[in-house]
């Protein structure tokens, strides 16, 4: 059902089977078909998108509830709930770090372009927070579009760890090479053309519109990263590249889990049009490397660990976040037969290593019954890299390629070679932050599992990110277990799946 053409497009929004036993009376279903407000009779028309109508929804509901019916809504936003959904208030720091471009930058284009890219993120910020409002009364995990970066979820402070670094607190320069240039010109501006392709594909007009309306801006913004560049490169070509060479990498792992994640694992199968990796190669790569290799920079140096990564990282990440589902706000999905298929053809170089992987988790689910979300979970705690502040899944299944440092009385722990020559580049800017797991140890953050979730990640059983289909796929074949018969009472029908 989840690859038909007529499913909705994100797996959170899938159909399930609903089992009704063999001689249960008559069941009223309800199912309310929400659509954005269009004529009928007119031409189909893609500025059709207004959804003022659901404003009175909640009339239909309190009626339901006095007859306590629970009507199922179908919703029409599915590529919203990702995680692209909530990084709003990431944009409102980007006001900051153009606003501060609009006063100290050294030259009037630069300034007067920074200001209206000041505008343009307010907009950014603003855009997402009323979209995904209306959405917070079907499901309560869009109400963390707003949430997100005032907690201390773990990814939200591998956010803030990056982001306010880049644009609450460096200089204009080092925000237009960051910003500007690595993270606009080479990953947002063309991703975004991509992502709301695939939002269209997958009939999602909101979506659609809501991305291609943030990535004409973006185009604007990007135009402030080459100017720069060419003149820093002019004037001090050793610090041009150690700028491109830390904020690709900063950039890259935090598009690989967001785009990496929606692109191979949350996207249907029938709506996939390239790879994470194929899209990376096409759409980011050739330009970005034609672009420092006009203004004479190198590569940077990590190259080698970059390819391996990008064969690696966002997969390994995936199975580790599915592990630790609950520690999120959106729910996941095992990648099935087809999708596994489809991966291994893809990814040829590191598939038939991560493979084994997603077999012990459906040895998991198959040994636990459905709906038990904590019985195919992690509960040992995981360690974080001190840089990115990502889990330490860099490298292969076979060779992690974690790095140690000793500074002072601290030991530090890095995912990679990269993420340690950032640290060590500006080790006092780094050094005093502290993870969720010294948080724990420093009897700041609570140690177990279901307290950290409720009491300092700011989760309930209703946010927390859970599997999809709740252990329930068609392809997961459960042993029967020996079901125990009472004296006396005859034997009812088997319902559960074998
Ligand atoms: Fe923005
Ligand atoms: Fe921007
Ligand atoms: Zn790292």
């Amino acid at each position: 059902m989840r690859d038909s053409a007529f499913s909705p497009a994100h797996p959170a929004l899938a159909a399930q089977r609903v089992r009704v036993p063999v001689n249960a009376p008559a069941t009223l279903f309800v199912v309310v078909d929400t659509e954005e407000e269009f004529d009928w009779s007119a031409p189909f028309s893609r500025q059709s998108t207004s959804v003022t109508a659901m404003r009175h929804i909640g009339r239909a509901q309190r009626l339901f509830d006095r007859f306590s019916i629970v009507p199922t809504y179908v919703v029409d936003y599915p590529v919203a709930s990702q995680p692209e959904g909530v990084v709003p208030l990431a944009e409102f720091a980007a006001v900051i770090g153009n606003l501060r471009a609009a006063r100290f930058a050294r030259d009037g284009a630069w300034r007067t372009t920074a200001a209206f890219g000041a505008l343009d993120e307010l907009r950014h910020t603003h855009i997402p927070l009323a979209l995904m409002h209306e959405l917070v009364r079907w499901d309560r995990q869009f109400d963390w579009t707003h949430r997100f970066y005032h907690s201390n979820n773990w990814v939200a402070i591998a956010a803030r760890h990056c982001f306010d670094e880049l644009l609450l607190t460096a200089d204009p320069i080092e925000f237009a090479i960051g910003t500007n240039f690595v993270f606009e010109t080479g990953f947002t501006n063309l991703q975004f053309v991509a992502l709301s392709a695939l939002a269209r594909d997958a009939g999602d007009p909101m979506f659609e519109t809501m991305v291609k309306s943030i990535q004409t801006d973006e185009a604007r913004h990007a135009q402030i990263g080459r100017a720069v560049l060419e003149i820093l490169v002019k004037s001090d070509r050793e610090y041009a590249q150690r700028l491109v060479d830390k904020w690709f990498w900063r950039t890259w792992h935090l598009f690989s889990v967001l785009t990496g994640f929606s692109m191979d694992y949350l996207t249907p199968l029938s709506a996939r049009r390239a790879s994470f990796k194929e899209f990376i190669e096409e759409w980011i790569l050739s330009q970005f490397l034609e672009v420092i290799d006009a203004y004479g920079l190198a590569r940077p140096w990590y190259w080698d660990t970059f390819t391996t990564s990008l064969d690696h990282y966002h997969h390994m990440v995936y199975a580790s976040a599915y592990t630790y589902r609950t520690t999120v706000w959106f729910d996941f999905v095992v990648p099935g037969p087809q999708e596994r298929a489809w991966l291994a053809q893809k990814y040829p170089a590191s598939w038939p290593a991560l493979a084994p992987v997603w077999e012990r988790i459906d040895a998991g689910w198959r040994e636990s019954d459905p709906d038990l979300d904590f019985a195919a979970h992690g509960s040992a705690i995981v360690t974080f890299c001190d840089m990115c502040q990502f889990v330490l899944s860099e490298g292969t299944p076979a060779r992690n390629s974690a790095q140690t440092l000793v500074r002072g009385d601290r030991k530090y722990i890095f995912c990679s070679e990269p993420c340690r020559w950032i640290f060590e580049s500006e080790p006092e800017r780094y050094a005093g932050h502290r993870d969720v797991v010294k948080r724990v140890l420093a009897g700041e953050a609570p140690g177990n599992l279901a307290a950290i979730l409720t009491q300092y990640f700011g989760l309930t059983q209703e946010t927390w990110g859970r599997d999809v289909q709740r252990g329930n796929y068609d392809w997961l074949v459960r042993p029967a277990k020996p079901r125990p018969i009472l004296p006396g009472a005859a034997e009812a029908p088997d319902e559960r799946r074998p």
